[in-house]
């Protein structure tokens, strides 16, 4: 059943391309993203006044890195929340907004709670879903499964691929009927993304770098994750699955906040995980990066292969294949992924069934 891989995290990170292209297979009207199978429209997409993104956890994280992209590329206005503070917070929503529920199991209670709230305010609401028939998809008005079948690792991973397509999809089809870009435009962002896949099978090939970075992590009390904009996102979600698992402390910072405190932190040794892929933000993160050296930080740093960054900046270097800079969070989810992964398994620790955690978490 785990098709000879040691746990089923492995073999689920390893099914993300399929699951990638299965997510967009038959989604399109002319080259653009269609999701009118979901009863949700280019014509009601194109009215909403508010988008909001409600989830948790790992969901919660892909729901970041949609904001950033469909206020990026379409300019319309995103919220993201926690799905259980979203509820208590008397959120300001009501007709012509859309809710975004983002959801792995579909069961998750405090997501769940927040749907049926923002139904009572009026607003309309669509769940991106992986559990065909779940409470959320049942719920909701509008449903987007994401197709990256059953998930059974605690620790998600295929599950956030999947959603993060979704939240491209929905960026390109929003910028378009919005009139942001023109139909060809979208076409070929479309086009880039679909060779998305072929990239982290790519990727997938390189284990032995995780392996050895994994080895230099492992001794660590505690460590960062740092990054700014789109990486900024990946950085919270990569921090979260590397203590899910390896129960080693890991916080994320936004790279430009460090001075105002968390620096302070920084001791000889400690590991600081730099996610650097925004050519435009490149030459602010390597400055934050400095200093976290120059305070003794063991730096791992992530970078696109064109990047310039001299050999003094990080201990170790990730390199990832060039891409446009909007798309890289579904390549750097790879590295994270592994990253968090091997650290585990050096520690010896129960992958798959992190201790106190389950796969869905249904109580309040
Ligand atoms: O089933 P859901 O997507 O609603 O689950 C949400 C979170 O509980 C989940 O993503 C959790 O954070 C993962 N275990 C993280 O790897």
């Amino acid at each position: 059943e785990k098709g000879g891989y040691e746990h089923f995290m492995l073999k689920e990170i390893h099914e993300q391309p399929v699951a990638i292209a299965k997510t967009i297979a038959g989604r399109f009207k002319d080259g653009i993203p269609d999701f009118s199978e979901s009863g949700i429209t280019a014509e009601m997409l194109g009215k909403y006044k508010r988008i909001y993104m409600v989830a948790c956890g790992t969901a919660m994280h892909a729901g970041l890195v949609g904001k950033y992209l469909i206020e990026k590329l379409a300019r319309v206005e995103v919220t993201v929340d926690i799905a259980s503070e979203f509820r208590y917070r008397s959120p300001l929503i009501g007709e012509g907004d859309l809710v975004i529920l983002i959801s792995q199991s579909g069961e998750t209670a405090d997501t769940l709670a927040a749907l049926k709230l923002s139904k009572k305010l009026g607003a309309d609401t669509l769940s991106v879903v992986n559990v065909i028939g779940s409470s959320i998809a049942r719920e909701s008005d509008y449903v987007i499964y994401t197709h990256a079948g059953p998930e059974i690792s605690v620790a998600s991973t295929k599950a956030y691929s999947v959603q993060l397509t979704i939240m491209y999809m929905l960026a390109f089809q929003l910028a378009y009927v919005r009139g942001v870009i023109d139909a060809d435009q979208c076409r070929e962002y479309v086009r880039k993304f679909q060779e998305i896949p072929d990239e982290i099978t790519a990727l997938l090939e390189d284990k032995e770098q995780y392996q050895y970075i994994a080895s230099k992590l492992m001794n660590a009390d505690s460590l960062l994750y740092i990054g700014r904009g789109l990486d900024y996102a990946t950085s919270m979600e990569g921090s979260l699955k590397l203590k899910e698992i390896s129960y080693i402390h890991s916080e994320s910072y936004a790279a430009g906040e460090l001075k105002h405190g968390t620096i302070s932190l920084i001791t000889e040794g400690m590991p600081v995980i730099a996610i650097a892929t925004q050519e435009d933000l490149l030459e602010k993160t390597i400055s934050n990066v400095l200093e976290v050296k120059a305070r003794g930080a063991m730096v791992v740093m992530l970078c696109k292969e064109k990047a310039q960054v001299a050999s003094n900046v990080a201990d170790y270097m990730i390199r990832l294949p060039d891409c446009e800079d909007f798309l890289a969070p579904m390549l750097t989810s790879i590295p994270i992924q592994l990253l968090a992964y091997y650290t585990a398994v050096l520690k010896g620790r129960d992958v798959d069934k992190p201790r106190n955690l389950a796969k869905s978490v249904t109580v309040e």
